[in-house]
């Protein structure tokens, strides 16, 4: 079963998803990079030409197929993903879902430099991302059968927390 990990922007999903899917020898599979992909162009170009419920469409579709791919993979998911019940609903059903849990202080610390993100883009970030904490905190923790802070720790700290709350092993050196 494939495992996907939702959360907030700057949580380290990408990050994190690539080296759990190393340390497991499964692959890893990034929703926005296929999103822009598909869209031959970067998320904040398609969101100022097309606004968001169109990039909201797309991103559903490529959830579902992404979902469905057989064999099993980490699965990095954008931080709106969770707005829609169709979404939510697929993630929980198809994947075991983690919720990277960051704190809005530690968020906009980590993505004060932060170009890349469309939401962001306001007068003030910091206040954008605690709104987006209240609004998407309780639909995170809906979808997520874990819950894993990833504040302070370390990538590697963080990566081991998963396996252990999911119990698993990672995969033997030089195997698979
Ligand atoms: C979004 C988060 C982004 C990307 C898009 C919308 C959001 O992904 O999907 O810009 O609504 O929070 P990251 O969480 O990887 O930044």
């Amino acid at each position: 079963m494939n495992i996907a990990l939702i959360g907030l922007p700057g949580s380290g999903k990408s990050t994190i998803a690539r080296q759990l899917g190393r340390c497991l020898k499964v692959g890893y599979l990034d929703s926005d990079s296929l999103i822009e992909k598909r869209l031959g162009c970067p998320i904040k170009k398609y969101f100022e030409q097309h606004g968001e419920a169109s990039f909201r469409d797309i991103e559903e579709a490529v959830l579902d197929e992404l979902t469905l791919r057989p064999g099993q993979h980490v699965v990095s998911t954008g931080g709106g993903v969770v707005l829609r019940l169709a979404n939510r609903q697929r993630l929980r059903q198809r994947c075991r879902v983690v919720y990277l849990l960051c704190t809005p202080q530690e968020l906009s610390r980590r993505l004060r430099h932060d170009r890349t993100r469309p939401l962001l883009q306001v007068d003030d970030p910091q206040a954008r991302l605690h709104e987006l904490f209240s609004a998407r905190d309780p639909l995170y923790r809906e979808t997520a059968h874990y819950v894993v802070e990833t504040g302070r720790p370390t990538v590697s700290a963080v990566v081991a927390d998963i396996l252990a709350q999911l119990n698993l092993v990672p995969a033997q050196p030089g195997r698979g």
